[in-house]
Formats: structure tokens, sequence, C-alpha cells
């Protein structure tokens, strides 16, 4: 099959679209999806500088990518509830030997990560939502977000943003976010009450009582100083020092997605409704230029909304 693969840690010049590579066999608990569509994270080019190394111990060549559109074209043994022909989204497990990336034609999915495609959007819209969704939704829960509450999402035109702001808006919230002047129609859009243009104000300049923060630029001490007494705060983008982890009177803590197959369907949900839509910053073909674009517009840090690599159409 097709993937993208690096041979070693490096700058997006080492992604390379090459043919050879061997299709993933699938587990009795898995199902072989054909990739229609891909999403990029900006843990694949953290992944790909080798920033992750002291996670993972993977072997070169190793393939990418954490989010897939596709299609169902062969079942596990075990597996009961999805059949051949199934359109699908997931956030696919991190692959111990670094060989089963989404940036590939075919990738193997333990089937309780799947979920079935909204039938009312494209593969290239499913495939930006599994991680960064998942992400949002699982980090708010939390956050216990209620009704009325005062919630600050970080970066709000990013990929988790995006979704972030629009559940905690279903959720009740009132929602204030950040982003540079150019986004600030944008995060309006999506339903944020209020932004704050982060390249004239600290957070803290302008921010206090907070009963929730969401984290997602590494902003530890900002984000903890606007909360009140009881207020949540959770980071998906740094490490918290002991100190940060046993701030008085209120709750700090760091998350981690944890895929599964409900909260994709709850998304799944939520998108079939149109109570959540999807925004794609720019789309990329399935080749070595395209890949190495796709990460090179990730690592600017100004994605509105997310990456998408077309595979197949
Ligand atoms: N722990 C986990 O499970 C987990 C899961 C997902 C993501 N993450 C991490 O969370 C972070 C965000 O991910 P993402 O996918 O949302 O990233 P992303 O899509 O690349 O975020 C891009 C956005 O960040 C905004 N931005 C950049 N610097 C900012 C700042 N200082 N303040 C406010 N906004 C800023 C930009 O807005 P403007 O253009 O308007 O400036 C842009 O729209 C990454 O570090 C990622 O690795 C962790």
């Amino acid at each position: 099959m097709k993937a993208a693969i690096i041979q070693q840690y490096g700058t997006a010049d080492q992604l390379e679209v090459v043919a050879n590579i061997p299709t993933p066999t699938i587990q009795a608990d898995e199902v072989l999806v054909e990739n229609y569509a891909i999403s990029i994270n900006p843990i694949d080019y953290k992944a790909r500088q080798g920033l992750m190394q002291h996670l993972f111990k993977w072997q070169f060549p190793v393939i990418l990518g954490w989010d897939l559109a596709g299609k169902v074209v062969a079942i596990g043994s075990a597996v009961t509830n999805f059949k051949v022909g199934d359109a699908v989204f997931a956030r696919p497990d991190i692959d111990p030997r670094g060989k089963n990336g989404s940036y590939a034609e075919y990738t193997a999915v333990k089937a309780d990560k799947l979920a079935l495609k909204p039938q009312n959007i494209s593969y290239a819209a499913a495939s930006a939502v599994p991680l960064a969704g998942q992400t949002a939704l699982q980090m708010l829960r939390k956050l216990e977000i209620k009704s009325g509450q005062k919630v600050l999402i970080q970066a709000g035109a990013g990929g988790v943003g995006m979704y972030a702001i629009q559940l905690a808006k279903q959720a009740g919230a009132h929602v204030v976010t950040t982003a540079s002047q150019a986004n600030h129609d944008f995060v309006i859009s999506l339903g944020a009450d209020q932004v704050i243009d982060y390249h004239k104000n600290n957070i803290q300049d302008v921010l206090t009582d907070f009963d929730a923060v969401l984290d997602t630029v590494g902003d530890v001490a900002g984000g903890i100083s606007i909360l009140k007494k009881g207020g949540r705060f959770l980071t998906i983008a740094a490490s918290l020092s002991k100190e940060q982890q046993h701030s008085p009177g209120k709750v700090v803590m760091s998350g981690w997605v944890a895929p599964n197959s409900q909260d994709l369907t709850t998304l799944a949900n939520y998108i079939a409704n149109r109570k959540i839509k999807i925004v794609l910053d720019s789309t990329f073909p399935f080749t070595t230029a395209g890949m190495r674009a796709a990460h090179i517009r990730s690592e600017t840090h100004h994605a509105r909304g997310k990456i998408v690599v077309q595979i197949k159409n």
C-alpha cells in the first residue's frame, strides 16, 4: 500500500509517500479501514521531530497519523458491531511499533475506537473530528462545565478550541476565548461570547473569577490565576509542577485524550443534528509535497480549524 513514512526524526522533509509498505494485518478485535481522508494534529509534527521518544520506541520506517475517515474493508473474527462497507471514522491507538498510523491507504483500528461517520458530512470533514473533538469533549467533562459557568477556552480558532467552544456553548456556559484579531469573527461564529486578542492582553490582566479554564497553549500560571475559589483548570499542552498541582482552593489537572466509540458516537450525533460544525483550514493531496506542506502549515501554530489530507475521492 501507499503510506507516508519517515526514515528518521527531523524536519517535514523527512516525510515521503512510498508505495511498497505492507498492508496491516488485523487482530480479532480490529477492522481494516481504507482511508479516504486523514487529518493532521500538532502531535504529528512533534512526533516527527522526535519529541515523543520518551514515550514511544518506534522502529523506522514510521507511519505517523492519528485521525482517519474511510470504509471498512475487513473485520476481525470478534467484531460484531461493524461490517464491510461501513463508512467510519476514528482516532486509532498509537502503535507501539510506529507502523500503524493513519498516513496510509489502510489502517488497522480496534473496533472499540470506531464510530459510524455521520452521513451529512464528507470523509474529509469526518477525518477532522476524532482526535480534536474527543479531546474537547473529554476535557470539558473533566472540567465539569455547567450551565451559566464562566469558561475560558484558549486558542479558540485551533482544532481543539473550535470543538471546545461549540461543546461548552451546548452545555450552556459563558465562553471566553483567545485568538488573533483575524480570527475574532471566526470564533464568534462558533459561539464564543467574548474574545481576547492574546497579542495585546495577558489573560490575567483582563479576566477574573472563572469557573473553568481549558488550556491548549501552556499558559498554566495565567490560567490558574484567573480561577475563582473552587475553579477547575486543565491543560493539554504543558506539564504541571507540584506547586501548580496543589494550588490552594483550586483543582489543577492535565489531560490526555482517551479515544472510544461512545464519545465519538456522541460527537457524530451532534454533527448529524447540526449542533457542531467542522471547519477545515486547508486540504492537501496525499503526495510527498502535500504531506510536507500539511506539516509545515500545522507548525505555523495558526491553522484556523483543521488541516486535512485527501487520500481517496
Ligand atoms: N493531551 C492531549 O490529549 C491533546 C490532544 C489534542 C491536542 N493536544 C495539544 O493541544 C495543543 C492544541 O492543539 P490543536 O490541535 O488545537 O492545535 P492547532 O489547531 O494547531 O492550534 C492552532 C491555533 O492556535 C492558536 N494559537 C497559537 N498560539 C496561541 C496563543 N498563544 N494563544 C491563543 N491561541 C493561540 C492559533 O490562533 P490564531 O491564529 O488566532 O493566533 C491557531 O488557530 C497542541 O499543543 C496539541 O499538541 C493535546
